[in-house]
């Protein structure tokens, strides 16, 4: 199958485009190598990817509509999983700007490709951000129209034009509300690699409402082997099966369901790393959710799969992959 992944240097994306190019798939990817973190790593993950002769990587921006219709011409995928986004909670809080051109115009201009060139499926990474202020466990029918971060309030935005896309222009697109991914090669801002530096520096961690605050945490293998069982789960509109009554459009949850406390994520990297943590407790941050957590029942019907990858196996990965990485 030919395949676009946009954000293919990012640390899904990467993931995503290993698994594929494994199982023998034509794989094309599109990622502006953003600066939001360091560059370094994700051309690192590039070099990854290069091992494949077939691989190619286009340096272009989704603000760039050109350069997107052109490649969706020439390619012409079958299947186009968009990952590129700006991502993190925090960070929007501060620079908004950035999640506007990459999330919204991006999403627009990819849309807007994929209208001129259709393709057998659309998969669109969301987020369980966009649950904001609702309750867990979080069911993809559930309102979410309370976002708590502009990020979120972006990834809605995304789902909503989406649909009206499906609907009007007939692409079958699946939202994937993704939970807290974690594992080997992840993202430098997030919690368990910001943890992992600290400790290895001897420096103390920063926790933000450690006993209260709960994630879905779900291990990135689990959800590339979900996003793949999904490629060929094409929705089609009349509400079977969490698709739109009006759009050949679904929205799904990818976790396991399983949250735990960030207290014990942190005793799991503690005894992967083997030296324990200096922590200074803080109190919750602006824009953070206390607790996410996924209903997975769609995802089980539609896949059969429950992602489980026990913490400690991750986060042992993820450490290996860490040492190896910084050569520590
Ligand atoms: N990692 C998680 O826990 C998580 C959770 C929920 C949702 N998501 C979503 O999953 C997707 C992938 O996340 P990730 O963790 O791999 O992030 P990432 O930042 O590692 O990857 C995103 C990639 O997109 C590229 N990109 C950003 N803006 C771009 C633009 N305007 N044009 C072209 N490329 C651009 C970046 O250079 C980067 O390589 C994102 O849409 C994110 O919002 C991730």
């Amino acid at each position: 199958m030919r395949i676009l992944i946009t954000g293919t240097a990012g640390f899904i994306g990467m993931h995503l485009a290993e698994r594929l190019l494994l199982a023998g798939h034509d794989v094309v990817g599109l990622d502006a190598i953003t600066p939001y973190y360091d560059p370094a790593l994700k051309l690192a993950r590039l070099k990854r990817l290069e091992r494949f002769h077939t691989f190619i990587n286009h340096r272009a921006s989704l603000e760039d509509r050109a350069a997107l219709d052109r490649l969706m011409r020439d390619f012409k995928p079958e299947i186009v999983a968009h990952l590129a986004a700006q991502p993190g909670v925090r960070y929007s809080i501060d620079q908004p700007a950035g999640y506007v051109s990459s999330n919204i115009v991006g999403t627009f201009n990819l849309l807007e490709a994929v209208r001129a060139n259709p393709v057998r499926h659309l998969m669109m990474a969301s987020t369980s951000s966009v649950y904001g202020a609702g309750v867990a466990p979080f069911r993809e029918t559930q309102r979410t129209d309370y976002p708590l971060s502009f990020y979120a309030a972006t990834k809605k935005a995304c789902e909503d034009i989406a649909h009206s896309y499906a609907h009007l222009y007939g692409a079958p697109t699946t939202m994937m509300r993704f939970f807290t991914v974690y594992g080997p090669w992840s993202r430098p801002d997030m919690a368990m690699f910001k943890f992992a530096r600290a400790i290895y520096a001897g420096e103390p961690i920063d926790v933000y409402n450690s006993t209260g605050a709960r994630r879905d945490f779900t291990y990135v293998s689990d959800v590339i082997e979900a996003i793949t069982l999904l490629m060929e789960k094409i929705p089609s509109p009349g509400g079977d099966l969490g698709s739109s009554p009006q759009a050949p459009y679904r929205v799904i949850n990818i976790a396991g369901g399983a949250p735990i406390r960030l207290s014990a994520y942190i005793a799991a990297l503690e005894a992967a790393i083997g030296i324990p943590a200096r922590r200074n407790e803080m109190p919750a941050q602006p824009g953070e959710m206390t607790e996410t957590a996924a209903d997975v029942t769609l995802l089980r019907q539609l896949t059969g799969l429950i992602p489980s990858t026990p913490m400690e196996t991750g986060v042992r990965a993820f450490v290996d992959w860490y040492k190896d990485y910084h050569d520590a």
